[in-house]
């Protein structure tokens, strides 16, 4: 069954609980007309305080003065110390250094307080506009930080022991714009983190489907879904294998936004939305199986970058694609020894069962590249253990074969803070995927390089001379250590912000 927006998809209803706030207000009214519970002031670790921080202190009679003199109040990072005016609580939070206050502080700052302000239990918070303390800055990154630290995965808790949800936070004089941007992309990597946090039981490849539905409805999308039946009828004979030791049904998702000009060339975001791997016939270990429910987060950048596009609306062609299904062992799963024919005709010896995201990608990736003269590629995936031996959660490890492409990447690394390594994919390392019964195997030398070798695999399906780079998020999707804008545990959306700015959203 092709299926088409518009039209009704919706077999099952929404049970995403928002945790985390969906917009942040602005207003141009002095604090002292704010009803919020909390107000929100900062102070450098030179222990010089922000402009309304001096003006708050002034008010209180000099007792934020007299804590930083006490050196109870010292300005480091993240620290924090509350003051009490009449029926509102004011939290001084420290900024760090003033000459090191760029986005990636501000941002910290704003996860701080929002966190701070959920754990002291209000839900109404005004915000001091700290961009106003360095002139590079604006309120993008500032809206970032307050949304991500708000996030809290709790909608399968029925206790509702997390107190409250922060409600509403408003910025004293900020621009709205500004905010309203970083709010948006904020919402696309909280949608990332629910979806990667669901279980396998809730985020099905089904699920996806339907939030690409929702997503295209909002954006104006075209959106395709191929069911079992049209993917095997497509030729797309990796991903039908990996799919067939599953009675869930695998989906093949296609959004396409348009909102450039005809002879624009797209760009293409794929997604491996894996939902739950257990290996297959490969099995895994049972120790730590749980955590590949979260093995379909590449297909949540997708739909988090497609998320904050259908409200942006860019001028720009973008095409989401998403393989999705489980690798499960039923009696018809793949084996270890099938040799498989992928959408662009070659044909992949499997060697393992578990590595089955590459023969996933390589249908996508083949479809979305044959299909369309594309400016380039990027593809998302958890795709390999071996990344975490790398880089462990700290960073994204990349590949690919446009290094101004590659430089591009690590420009807006550095301007999201969302940490990329890139590694080589030389000839040598391309050689290992060669198979001798088939074009390619699904796996390089035996414990060497397996990152690259499933970058160098990935490559033998982006056609066209296409300018691709492959993101291997196995390492940062999940299980980072908590940021003061990251989540407590569990999935991140690291790499959507970074998207965003690549594109020049
Ligand atoms: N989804 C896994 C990769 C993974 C493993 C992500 C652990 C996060 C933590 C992937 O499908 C996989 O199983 N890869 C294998 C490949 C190997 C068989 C060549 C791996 O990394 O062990
Ligand atoms: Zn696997
Ligand atoms: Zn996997």
């Amino acid at each position: 069954m092709l299926l088409r927006f518009p039209f009704e998809y919706f077999t099952s209803k929404s049970d995403t609980i928002m945790s985390y706030l969906s917009q942040i207000q602005n207003t141009e009214q002095s604090w002292s007309e704010s009803k919020a519970q909390l107000l929100a002031v900062g102070i450098f670790q030179n222990q010089e305080l922000t402009p309304l921080g001096q003006t708050i202190d002034e008010h209180l009679a000099g007792v934020i003065s007299k804590a930083v003199r006490l050196d109870d109040l010292t300005g480091k990072p993240g620290e924090s110390r509350t003051f009490y005016d009449d029926d509102r609580i004011i939290l001084v939070m420290g900024l760090g250094k003033k000459e090191d206050f760029d986005s990636e502080a501000i941002r910290k700052a704003g996860g701080s307080i929002a966190k701070t302000a959920l754990s002291m239990k209000v839900t109404s918070l005004a915000v001091e506009c700290l961009c106003t303390c360095s002139e590079k800055l604006d309120c993008q990154a500032l809206a970032e930080g307050l949304v991500l630290g708000s996030y809290r995965f709790n909608s399968h808790r029925t206790g509702g022991e997390d107190g409250p949800d922060l409600e509403d936070v408003t910025v004293l004089g900020g621009d709205e714009t500004k905010l309203s941007k970083g709010a948006i992309i904020a919402n696309g990597v909280c949608l990332a983190r629910d979806l990667g946090n669901h279980p396998a039981n809730v985020a099905t490849p089904t699920r996806l489907a339907e939030e690409a539905q929702r997503i295209g409805a909002k954006g104006d999308m075209n959106i395709t879904i191929f069911d079992r039946q049209e993917i095997v009828e497509q030729g797309m004979g990796a991903l039908a294998a990996v799919a067939q030791g599953s009675d869930e049904p695998p989906k093949f998702i296609t959004l396409e936004y348009r909102g450039g000009p005809e002879n624009q060339k797209p760009i293409a975001l794929v997604g491996k939305g894996l939902t739950f791997d257990s290996g297959g016939i490969s099995i895994k270990p049972s120790g730590k199986m749980d955590e590949m429910k979260f093995d379909m987060c590449g297909s949540a950048v997708v739909l988090g970058v497609m998320q904050a596009v259908a409200e942006l609306k860019p001028a720009l062609n973008i095409i989401g694609v998403i393989p999705s299904t489980e690798n499960l062992l039923g009696a018809k799963a793949f084996k270890p020894g099938d040799i498989l024919k992928a959408y662009n005709g070659k044909t992949i010896e499997v060697l393992n069962t578990d590595a089955e995201g590459r023969l996933i990608l390589a249908d996508a990736l083949s479809y979305v590249t044959k299909k369309h003269d594309l400016e380039y590629a990027l593809d998302f995936a958890t795709l390999t253990g071996a990344v975490l031996v790398a880089l462990g959660h700290h960073a994204t490890g990349i590949m690919g074969t446009d290094e101004e492409l590659i430089q591009k990447v690590k420009a807006s690394s550095a301007r999201t803070g969302e940490k990329v390594w890139d590694f080589p994919l030389w000839d040598e390392y391309c050689d290992e995927v060669k198979s001798k019964v088939a074009d390619v195997k699904n796996l390089g030398n035996e414990r060497n390089a397996g990152t690259i070798a499933g970058g160098a695999f990935l490559k033998e399906f982006v056609e066209n001379d296409t300018p691709w780079v492959h993101f291997d998020i196995a390492g940062s999707a999940w299980g980072e250590k908590e940021k003061p804008y990251g989540p407590k545990a569990g999935a991140t959306g690291n790499m959507i912000r970074l998207v965003i700015d690549l594109l020049k959203i």
